[in-house]
């Protein structure tokens, strides 16, 4: 990351102006005399700075602005403030040249054609990107064969399974070796194994042609075996932004206890909280017969006496404390480890 970030976001920020629709004829000349304006601020002041050969996960919850930043840094869409830059250019204005070295695939859209199998797409890419026949040959073959699609090709799209077609689009995203590739949730609604698939692929390539990849996903185990950096966005603002082996670090410092309940015992009461606090320990989830806190493994010890004291345990189980639980913390604000949670 020494020298110039291949891709940069400096401060941007992304409003969307719509307009709320009001019913009936009365709603039709009020919006024609006076549009109700909302305004929605799908990013805010996002700094971002990703460099060459980097696998960066990008993750949030739903409506976080993930793909609104990854359409801004591509170019799809121009921000609203700040500057967002490829390859050192404006990326809403970027020339042909620099777009050749640029791929986005995302998970709801096709960029192959529907009706033709998919080594015909493939070949109109070849044209587009006049890709040189030999290299096309030897790139398709090697894709498909990691992918395990070769038997694909010659099918028409819309025959292929989900899977198979988003194996599809990966190949067609790679073709012309881009130095930069956008996957906005490659593996939604995807199998295991396809998933497995996919993810060894991605790692490979990024690996072994230094490609940039940065990938979106609600997939936390796609994240975890395929990226080494992490940016977690919440509310169009960027929470967390660092390496995935540091977070994982602190996950293996914690312990995840789940408690399972007698029948009409006590169950989790606020007030309990600062009583818990006194070990380091948080509340992850509670259900009627069900609690789980995540403690420091340091704790565990003098902590476990004290569930036994509040609670009427059945069933208790000690786990490391899966990333997921962190990542949820810092969702919401609570990352114990962080000084000024939630920005
Ligand atoms: N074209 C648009 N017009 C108006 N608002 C939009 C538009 N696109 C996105 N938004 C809003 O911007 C915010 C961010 O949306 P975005 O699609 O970037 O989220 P996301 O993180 O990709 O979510 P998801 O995980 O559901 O894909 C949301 O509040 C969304 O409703
Ligand atoms: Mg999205």
């Amino acid at each position: 990351m020494s020298e110039e970030a291949l891709l940069h976001a400096a401060g941007i920020g992304k409003v969307f102006r719509t307009w709320k629709r009001r019913p009936g004829l009365a709603g039709f000349v009020l919006d024609f005399v006076k549009r109700d304006r909302r305004e929605v601020v799908a990013l805010a002041e996002v700094e971002l700075r990703i460099g060459r050969g980097e696998f960066v996960g990008l993750i949030g919850a739903n409506g976080a602005g993930k793909t609104t930043l990854v359409k801004c840094l591509t170019g799809i869409t121009p921000v609203t403030s700040g500057r967002a830059t490829m390859f050192g250019r404006d990326s809403f204005h970027l020339r042909d040249e620099h777009k050749r070295r640029l791929a986005i695939v995302m998970g709801q859209r096709s960029q192959l054609w529907w009706d033709l199998p998919a080594i015909d797409s493939f070949r109109l890419l070849r044209e587009i990107y006049s890709v040189p026949s030999a290299a096309f040959e030897a790139r398709i073959a090697d894709s498909a064969a990691r992918l395990d699609v070769t038997d694909k090709l010659t099918r028409q799209l819309r025959q292929l399974s989900l899977g198979e077609r988003m194996k599809m689009e990966i190949i067609g995203a790679f073709l012309h070796e881009p130095d930069v590739v956008f996957l906005d949730e490659p593996t939604i609604g995807l199998d295991l194994l396809s998933r497995e698939t996919i993810r060894r692929y991605l790692v490979e390539i990024n690996r072994q042609r230094g490609v940039t990849i940065v990938l979106t996903s609600h997939d936390m185990e796609d994240i975890e075996e395929t990226c080494r950096r992490l940016v977690i966005l919440r509310a169009g603002r960027v929470l967390f932004d660092g390496e995935l082996a540091d977070l994982k670090a602190r996950v293996y410092d914690r312990r995840s206890i789940e408690l399972h309940l007698e029948p009409q015992s006590r169950t989790w009461q606020p007030e309990l909280a600062a009583r818990i606090a006194l070990h380091s320990a948080t509340l992850e989830r509670s259900a009627p017969m069900s609690l789980v806190f995540s403690v420091p493994a340091a704790n565990v010890q003098r902590f476990v006496p004290l569930l036994f004291e509040l609670f009427d345990v059945r069933d208790l189980s000690i786990e490391r404390q899966p990333l997921e639980h962190l990542i949820r913390q810092i969702f919401q604000g609570q990352d114990p480890q962080r000084e000024a949670p939630g920005g």
